[in-house]
């Protein structure tokens, strides 16, 4: 089904800003994308031509940045990647920012820490804004996430994901489009590194309206067991480096490697958003294992962003257009 038109426009700070079926549209415009690209090297249909992005990155990236940049070119379009040179709100106010970038270019990607820059950029600028990651949620990685269970999978129905380690952005996203979606989301976190308790209230509404479940617990291997995929991510996120030697200590035993990763069974997919920090939260065994999906998922940023910014900023249809004729 396609969602052409419903996205147009909009921001996205959150997976929750989404509907199932504006999700399920998505992934299938990212199907398409792929398997055309896959064939032909090159879309028919150039939907960002004349189009531009700005990545505001306050943060270190090497996927976001790349499939960001990658996927706007292959569909005809530009990207702008602007990093220390504009700190947000130091050098120019937010505001300010958002008032000259919405009369340059269609729309902003944002890295930064407080969630709050990325939703008062979106409040300031009239164009879209896509949260390219803040230390409350990662969106585009959720969506490739799901995007790639569905793949490797062949479905989501019934599907178990958890997620081993830290309650943190990733798994915030991974949370709400997981409840959104109708899955069960587990998460084994020591003490002190739950998520944030109104993020897990918002998931368990949207599971409880679309028959997903929430569960947390302190062991690994009670989530593990039977689940179909297997999740984890960096123990430190960026911005928390000075904790790095106590979040070390306390997440010694979360780590996934093969004895965990055997309570699941040997069809249990494992994955990470990356980067991976190899021998602590996931071993190079596992990493690169044949259970491991890590790269097809990097990889899958690509295919659905370039849906999502289809569906945002992209050109309805040029077929039959006259020169001029859309915006
Ligand atoms: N997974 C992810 O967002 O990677 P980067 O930090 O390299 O963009
Ligand atoms: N949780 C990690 C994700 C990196 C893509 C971080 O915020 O650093």
């Amino acid at each position: 089904m396609s969602t052409a038109g419903s996205l147009r426009g909009r921001d996205l700070l959150s997976v929750a800003d989404l509907s199932r079926p504006e999700v399920e549209g998505l992934f299938d415009r990212a199907a398409e994308l792929k398997a055309e690209f896959r064939a032909i090297r090159r879309h028919a249909r150039p939907a960002l031509a004349g189009r531009t992005l700005a990545m505001l990155f306050q943060k270190p990236s090497l996927r976001t940045r790349v499939t960001f940049e990658v996927g706007a070119a292959q569909l005809g379009g530009h990207a702008i990647y602007l990093t220390n040179e504009v700190v947000l709100g130091a050098r120019e106010s937010v505001r300010d920012v958002a008032r000259n970038l919405e009369r340059l270019v269609d729309a902003i990607v944002v890295r930064t820490g407080p969630h709050e820059v990325a939703v008062e950029l979106a409040a300031q600028a009239a164009i879209p804004v896509i949260n390219g990651l803040t230390l409350r949620e990662h969106p585009c990685q959720a969506l490739a996430d799901l995007f790639t269970i569905r793949e490797q999978l062949g479905r989501l129905e019934g599907v178990v994901l958890a997620f081993v380690g830290d309650g943190n952005n990733v798994y915030h996203s991974l949370a709400l489009l997981g409840a959104t979606l109708g899955i069960e989301v587990r998460l084994a976190h020591p003490p002190g590194y739950a998520p944030n308790s109104r993020i897990v209230e918002r998931a368990q509404d949207l599971a409880a309206a679309n028959g997903g479940r929430i569960v947390f617990s302190g062991e690994p291997a009670e989530v593990v067991a039977g689940a179909s995929v297997v999740y984890t991510d960096a123990w430190t996120s960026m911005g928390q480096e000075a904790e790095a030697e106590e979040r070390r200590d306390a997440f010694a035993g979360f780590q996934v490697n093969a004895g965990l990763l055997a309570t699941a069974g040997p069809n249990a997919i494992v994955m990470h958003c990356l980067p991976a920090h190899r021998g602590e939260e996931i071993t190079s065994e596992v990493m690169d294992g044949p259970q491991s999906v890590v790269f097809d998922q990097s990889e899958n940023r690509l295919h659905v962003q370039k849906a999502l910014l289809v569906e945002l900023i992209g050109a309805p249809d040029f077929a039959g257009q006259p020169p001029g004729g859309q915006q």
